[in-house]
């Protein structure tokens, strides 16, 4: 179904007061931003704003900080330079926003910390207000936080005079739709990561959707469990195994769901611990499986060969430390080897996209963690339903 918002590309923006939401919810150490994923993902959005004259007010959240209690540690500051030096223009950032802030045409600078604000998680309908008021045109284009109802995300779109849709959000519902309304097929989900308890609804959903589904981490490791292996003392979740028991009978779906044959395995994760190869079943009781093996990387690799469609979230394997890399960098590398439409996404997902250099060779990179999730799972996110909303009463 095609996308029925309002989208900023549609509108004439020169010289109104533009309220763009982004996420701009990236790592930060030391004062720095290690990575600049999600800014870059942003700035054609704030380029295309800024070409067409609009007076731009940039809104993002960082971290969870506590509302009322502006903790430096949350600051977007350190964003706001590394934002400046991709713009090639300073970047202001303003800590007092929300009684109005004046804006040349062209100019652009950015919000303090939007959950510095009481009401903001709570999608308080003052605070909402508030900030519509500051706008002659919302634009959300925060995918990855589209899955939270708040202020800055939902009521304000509510409330603006006209509320849009962003170009990165945009591309990513559609990216995300090429890839589960009509997929080619085989259409294979790779889902990894620690906890099946984080991902049960989107197993679920996808065991109903996918062709094959391909486990990684401590998700495969509780359904190895459930198959009746030993996985000694691999991070698995004991309470999830009637989950997993449940998923393997194909209670959800038809999905293929194959099983690592052979593991990676050590007795300690630190930085000196040696991988050894073994048989899945043959794991011992103080040992811990880390990766994928060889064998199963290969049969991983056919199967990812013949896919028509992919959607990955989440390594195989421990993929920071060299002993346990290789399964996720031999997926990786057979995602970019596809000629399969592939789509990626979750924080993992790209550290270890951007780790094995892949990342030009995959079909669409998301910036979404939680909200590429909640898609996956047929959710509505909150912040594109309210957009659909106003883009009906914009027509009727
Ligand atoms: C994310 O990183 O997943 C988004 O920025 C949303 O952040 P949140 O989980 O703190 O709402
Ligand atoms: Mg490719």
């Amino acid at each position: 179904m095609a996308l029925a918002v309002i989208r900023m590309t549609d509108l004439d923006l020169r010289g109104k007061r533009v309220l763009i939401r982004e996420d701009l919810n990236v790592p930060v150490k030391d004062g720095r931003v290690t990575s600049a994923a999600r800014i870059r993902a942003a700035l054609p959005t704030l380029q295309a704003a800024l070409e067409a004259g609009a007076r731009v007010l940039v809104v993002s959240h960082l971290g969870r900080p506590k509302a009322g209690k502006p903790d430096p540690a949350s600051s977007l500051a350190p964003v706001a330079v590394r934002l400046g030096e991709l713009l090639g223009r300073p970047v202001p950032l303003i800590v007092r926003w929300l009684d109005g802030v004046d804006v040349a045409p062209g100019e652009l600078v950015l919000c303090e910390n939007v959950r510095f604000e009481k009401g903001e998680e709570e999608d308080d309908d003052k605070l909402a207000r508030r900030m519509a008021k500051l706008c002659d045109v919302f634009v959300m284009d925060a995918f990855g936080t589209a899955h939270r109802a708040q202020a800055s995300t939902n009521g304000v779109a509510r409330h603006a005079p006209v509320a849009c849709a962003g170009p990165l959000l945009v591309a990513e519902l559609e990216a995300l739709a090429a890839a589960l309304d009509e997929p080619k097929r085989p259409l294979m989900a790779i889902i990894g990561g620690s906890k099946v308890s984080t991902k049960m609804e989107v197993l679920q959903a996808l065991s109903a959707k996918v062709d094959e589904l391909i486990l990684g981490g401590g998700i495969a490791n509780t359904v190895l469990a459930a198959s009746g292996a030993n996985v000694g003392k691999s991070l698995y979740e004991l309470d999830q195994v009637p989950f997993a028991k449940r998923l393997l009978a194909g209670e959800f779906g038809e999905a293929e769901l194959p099983l690592p044959t052979d593991v990676v395995v050590a007795t300690s994760l630190d930085a000196s611990a040696r991988g050894r190869v073994k048989r899945a079943r043959d794991v011992a009781s103080d040992e811990m499986i880390l990766d994928i093996g060889p064998e199963t990387a290969a049969a991983y690799q056919r199967r990812i060969g013949r896919a028509g469609t992919i959607v990955w979230n989440g390594p195989v394997g421990v993929f920071e430390h060299p002993e346990f890399a290789a399964g996720t960098r031999r997926v990786a590398d057979a995602v970019a080897a596809s000629e399969a439409f592939s789509i990626a996404g979750g924080g993992d997902t790209l550290a270890a996209i951007e780790q094995f250099k892949v990342g030009d060779r995959i079909s669409y990179v998301s910036t979404g963690g939680g909200a590429f999730l909640e898609f996956l799972e047929g959710k509505k996110l909150p912040a594109v339903a309210t957009l659909e909303e106003r883009a009906r009463s914009a027509q009727g």
